[in-house]
């Protein structure tokens, strides 16, 4: 990369979980920007092209179509969605990232603490992996993100939102700030080797019952959030649907909720966009109108 800058040339990025939450904002951002983007998917033929953007397609069981989709890259941005075959999925993208030449990954991990729920663990294998590599990193870890509400929306129009987050705070984060920081991080030319982490938050904790007190506002009518046991929690996810591992990454999530161990807020977002970062009640208000009460609506959906 380095070599090609002096030449005056366009960097290239490769984009890993590009049509996901956080890459596909991403991708949108880096369109507009001096760079050449390969947008990694596992279905190029579903993937919307942008200008500037090259849709790449990858097959995780075929690892030469990892490294050819990561062929003239400069930097790479990894991220794939929650599954358990994320870390060994991430660790196939890494080594090929190597074998091309990368020389800057972004890596899309989570803020938490040690453990043995997932997602957290995945992450901390993976970051580790990394560690032992002679490339430059910066790990993202962002608290949880503010879309976890969207869950709610069915429940809250059904009058049916519940679970077993008690009245513990955490920060969500706008997937389109971890974006936005993604962006800057891939951009930023000054030390392509060094190897950081940012913790990202949003600008404060909140509770459930906090956000079932916003949507009351908002909808202009009583909303609330009903505390339920784990068991009781767990059995009504499963009944409705949600698989044993979603049920125990839901109840993991409200475990963390629940005893405040998101509710940290870190100034990072700020520091690096040089704007405060997007609230939860801002979120909640851009996305009102799905909350709204649905005659269709006649199931239960997991919160
Ligand atoms: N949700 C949260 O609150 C939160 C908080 C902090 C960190 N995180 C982390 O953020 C990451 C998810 O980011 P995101 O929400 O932007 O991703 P996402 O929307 O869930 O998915 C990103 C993309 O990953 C690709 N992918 C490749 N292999 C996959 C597989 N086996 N299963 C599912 N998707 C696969 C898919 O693209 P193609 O189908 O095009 O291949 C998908 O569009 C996870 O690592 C998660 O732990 C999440």
């Amino acid at each position: 990369m380095t070599d090609r800058r002096k030449d005056g040339g366009r960097i290239r990025i490769a984009v890993a979980g590009a049509t996901g939450r956080v890459g596909s904002a991403l991708v949108a951002r880096l369109a507009n920007d001096p760079v050449d983007v390969a947008a990694l998917t596992r279905n190029a033929g579903g993937h919307v092209t942008q200008a500037g953007v090259q849709p790449a397609e990858i097959d995780f069981d075929r690892p030469e179509t990892l490294v050819e989709a990561m062929r003239g890259a400069d930097r790479l941005f990894l991220a794939h969605g929650t599954s358990d075959r994320q870390v060994v999925n991430e660790i196939a993208l890494i080594d090929a990232a190597i074998a091309a030449g990368v020389d800057h990954i972004v890596k899309l991990s989570a803020m938490g603490p040690p453990t043995r729920l997932h997602p957290f663990d995945w992450h901390m294998e993976i970051e580790a992996y990394l560690a032992t590599k002679d490339i430059g990193y910066t790990m993202l870890r962002p608290s949880s993100f503010i879309d976890v509400l969207a869950r709610a929306k069915g429940p809250v129009a059904a009058g049916d939102w519940g679970g077993s987050a008690g009245d513990g705070l955490v920060n969500l984060i706008d997937t389109r700030d971890v974006a936005d920081v993604a962006r800057i991080a891939l951009l930023d030319d000054r030390f392509p080797s060094s190897q950081r982490a940012y913790h990202l938050t949003g600008p404060a904790g909140v509770s459930m019952p906090q956000v079932a007190e916003e949507l009351s506002h908002l909808l202009d009518r009583a909303v609330t959030y009903q505390h339920r046991s784990v068991a009781d929690h767990r059995r009504l996810l499963v009944d409705t649907g949600a698989s044993e591992m979603v049920a125990d990454l839901l109840l993991g999530l409200d475990r963390i909720f629940r005893e405040g161990i998101l509710a940290e807020t870190t100034t990072t977002v700020d520091d690096l966009l040089g704007r405060p970062a997007r609230s939860a009640s801002d979120w909640l208000e851009e996305h009102r109108d799905g909350f709204r009460i649905d005659p269709e609506i006649k199931t239960l959906q997991p919160s």
